[in-house]
C-alpha cells in the first residue's frame, strides 16, 4: 500500500456545499476502490491524504487533479505504508479554523499519528 499527500487550493467563490459534494464522491467511490484517507479544509485551501493500493491511489488522484474545482495542487508525498493511518474512514474530514492544533488534531485522529501525518499536519498550519 502506498500513502499519498498533497495540498491545492479551492478556486473562489467556494460553491457552499462543496464538500459535502466531494464527501459523497468518495463514500460513493473509495470503498470499492479500497481506499482511506482524510480531507481538511480552512476555507481556501485542501490537505488531503489518501491511502490504499498504488494503483488504486494513483487513478484516484488522477481524477481529482483533473477537478476544476481546486487548482496549484502540489504532491507533498507518496510512501509505502504497512498499516493505514486513516483505515476507519472512506475520508474523514475536519474544517480547520486558523491558529488551530494541529498536532493535537492529527494525535488525535489517527490514535497515535506517524510522525510523517503529524508533519503534514504542521506544515498545513503554517501556509
Ligand atoms: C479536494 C478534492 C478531493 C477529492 N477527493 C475525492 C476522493 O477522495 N474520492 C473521490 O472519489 N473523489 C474525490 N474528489 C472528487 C473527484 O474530483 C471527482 O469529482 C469524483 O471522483 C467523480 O466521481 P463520480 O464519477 O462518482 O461523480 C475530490 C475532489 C476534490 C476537489
Amino acid at each position: 500500500m502506498i500513502q499519498l499527500s498533497y495540498i491545492s487550493t479551492a478556486r473562489q467563490p467556494v460553491e457552499p456545499d462543496l464538500v459535502e459534494r466531494i464527501l459523497a464522491a468518495s463514500r460513493r467511490n473509495n470503498p470499492r476502490a479500497g481506499l482511506t484517507g482524510l480531507l481538511l479544509f480552512n476555507g481556501r485551501r485542501f490537505l488531503q491524504v489518501i491511502e490504499g493500493e498504488a494503483e488504486a491511489v494513483r487513478a484516484t488522484y488522477q481524477r481529482i487533479a483533473a477537478d476544476p474545482r481546486h487548482f496549484a495542487m502540489v504532491r507533498l508525498g507518496e510512501r509505502e505504508i504497512e498499516s493505514r493511518d486513516f483505515g476507519d474512514w472512506d475520508m474523514a474530514y475536519r474544517e480547520i479554523a486558523e491558529g488551530g492544533d494541529l498536532a493535537a488534531l492529527a494525535e488525535k485522529m489517527t490514535g497515535s499519528a506517524s510522525a510523517t501525518v503529524r508533519a503534514l499536519f504542521t506544515s498545513y498550519a503554517a501556509i
